[in-house]
């Protein structure tokens, strides 16, 4: 093999076929938001850059969309969305749907309730507030999911 060639191979082999399992097996996220909301723009990109296919769909009437959703009117964040039969509230981290998606847990979805500082699409400059990914059941049942601090 020329040594180009082996390089091209190297590089190839680098991915890894786990990652490209992993890239072509995540489930595409229809992300509702206001238009008018830039935070939820800024979700909408982690998840991509987190390897998720995005669908964002403008939506006025974000109270109405979470009720008719199912989301629990005390874990209301911005946006709400949708990825493989689950909800999603509010800047839940790439991560933590990542993980949800592998373990499949009986719950209704995640949320992050409000807005906390430092999660992603929510950087206001090097500030960290510590938060709690939330699972949410349809009875309105909810346990600590995932802890960032
Ligand atoms: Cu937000
Ligand atoms: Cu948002």
């Amino acid at each position: 093999m020329h040594r180009r060639q082996f390089l091209i191979a190297a590089a190839t082999l680098s991915l890894g076929p786990a990652a490209f399992a992993q890239r072509v097996s995540l489930p595409e996220v229809v992300v509702y938001k206001d238009p008018n909301c830039g935070c939820c723009g800024a979700w909408a990109d982690h998840l991509r850059d987190s390897g998720f296919p995005v669908k964002v769909i403008e939506n006025r009437d974000m109270t109405v969309l979470k009720q008719r959703l199912g989301v629990p009117d005390k874990l209301a964040s911005c946006h709400t969305a949708e990825v493989g039969g689950y909800i999603l509230e509010g800047h839940v981290p790439a991560q933590s749907v990542k993980r949800l998606l592998a373990e499949k847990p009986k719950v209704k979805g995640l949320a992050v309730p409000g807005m906390p500082a430092g999660s992603p699409g929510m950087e206001v400059g090097n500030r960290r507030d510590p938060y709690d990914v939330v699972a949410f059941g349809a009875e309105g049942s909810a346990r600590v999911f995932d802890r960032y601090r």
